[in-house]
């Protein structure tokens, strides 16, 4: 039997790579305007860096994580996300001398193992950006309003809610797990199997459950923002000011928790309610005191990934992958040697070409140059080549002119440029 991929991780196939590139892009372009700089991290790290940076009671370090030992005998994980390689590199590059808010992005695959379903996945691919040394509410509004942007800039600004929250500071989330256990254990008989292990476990996580039996209980549980000190609760009227002030529209979504420990103060998700259970695209949040925790300098931060995946996802079918503007057809050994140069000079000149190698009927040629979504055919046989003569067919019209093989790459090229002219 033929080796299948691996449960959970997908190939992205060339006629979806094309919307690839354009989420890439779209991530550059705006992080690049908002001054964040790109550092390319590695794909493993020691597994003590995830278990000290996320928490050892997540669901991600207790029952996800891709560890393995290497041959020296080091454990070993494949990134489940971005942020404590990141800060690893922050703290062993010595960027906190640098002035502050240290802008930074990175892209690229993260791991871990789930139940793979419609928009999840054991490898998948998050755009992440971190803000670091900046204590401001500002730069909460800003990162929040450059990933708003983002999407606006791929046109899906229409489809998402941004839901803003703040979790705040570690003592007040110690209080407030107090008042929600006080409320939650009552009910405890109503509760979903699930939730009954998270009271003991990670009370906070009760709030984000999708069973239908446990909504009524979540929805009657206390807010966290009555629990926020006033440090906290004036941190997060200042962002959303901030946020106002920039004419960005948000919920605040008081049960927005997140499944990373990190978080204090301004935590936010973007949803969607195009794609099922998988329905947050994006989230992020401060995190003040994970630097130090990870043994670098008291610097606080803030970030967010985006799923790419479920980006790509929300595209549709809309975007197809790039197409050759000219396929070239020699009909025979003679009219391929004499195409091969203008192939070369069209490609060179930045045209994206296709060159049959002449040992194949026209039929077939022109079927695969219909399938390829190229505009213009080029036909040149013994008896064109004989003439002096080639035959360019425009793909979409159907219609075809006669041409001097001398005038060939002057005519393609100008042609060529037309049709991108058209094409934007
Ligand atoms: P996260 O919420 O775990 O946050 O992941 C961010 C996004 O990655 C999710 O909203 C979702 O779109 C996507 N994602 C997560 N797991 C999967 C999966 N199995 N398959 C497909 N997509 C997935 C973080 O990772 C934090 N590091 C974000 C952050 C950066 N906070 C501060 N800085």
């Amino acid at each position: 039997m033929a080796i299948k991929a691996v449960r959970g991780v997908r190939d992205i196939l060339p006629s979806e790579t094309g919307k690839w590139q354009r989420v890439e892009g779209a991530a550059r372009g705006v992080f690049e305007a908002y001054g964040y700089r790109e550092i390319r991290l590695p794909i493993f790290e020691r597994t003590e860096l995830f278990a000290r940076g996320i928490g050892d009671e997540t669901d991600i370090v207790k029952k996800e994580m891709y560890t393995f030992d290497d041959r020296g005998g080091d454990s070993l994980t494949l990134r489940p996300e971005a942020t404590a390689s990141l800060l690893r590199a922050y703290i062993e590059h010595g960027f906190q001398v640098e002035p502050k808010p240290v802008r930074l992005y990175t892209a690229g695959p993260m791991f871990r193992y789930e139940r793979p379903q419609a928009g999840r996945y054991r490898q998948f691919h998050q755009a992440n950006v971190e803000a670091l040394g900046e204590l401001n509410p500002a730069v909460d509004a800003e990162v929040i309003c450059m990933l708003m942007d983002f999407f606006r800039a791929l046109g899906l600004g229409e489809r998402l809610a941004l839901h803003v929250n703040s979790i705040g500071d570690a003592g007040d989330r110690a209080a407030y797990i107090a008042r929600l256990l006080e409320y939650l254990r009552p009910h405890a008989a109503s509760l979903c199997g699930e939730c009954q292990g998270r009271l003991g476990r990670n009370p906070l996580r009760v709030l984000d459950c999708k069973v239908p039996d446990c909504q009524p209980v979540i929805e009657k549980a206390p807010s966290i923002l009555d629990s926020l000190s006033p440090e906290a609760a004036k941190h997060f009227e200042s962002v959303r000011g901030y946020l106002d002030v920039m004419g960005q529209p948000y919920t605040v979504t008081p049960r927005l928790v997140r499944g990373l420990d990190y978080y204090v103060r301004t935590t936010f998700e973007v949803k969607t309610a195009d794609l099922g259970a998988q329905d947050a695209v994006a989230g992020g949040g401060r995190y003040d005191g994970l630097i130090e925790q990870l043994d670098g300098p008291a610097d606080p931060g803030i970030g967010f990934a985006i799923g790419m995946e479920r980006v790509v996802l929300l595209l549709g079918e809309q975007h197809q992958s790039a197409s050759p503007v000219v396929q070239l057809i020699p009909l025979g050994e003679e009219p391929l040697r004499r195409l091969m140069p203008v192939a070369r000079g069209l490609r060179q000149a930045g045209v994206a070409t296709e060159l049959a190698y002449g040992d194949r009927k026209l039929q077939r040629e022109l079927e695969r140059a219909n399938r390829s979504g190229a505009r213009y055919a080029v036909i040149v046989g013994e008896t064109e080549l004989a003439a002096g003569r080639a035959v360019i067919r425009d793909l979409r019209s159907r219609q075809q002119r006669d041409e001097a093989f001398a005038e060939l790459p002057g005519v393609l090229l100008a042609l060529a440029r037309e049709a991108r002219a058209e094409r934007a």
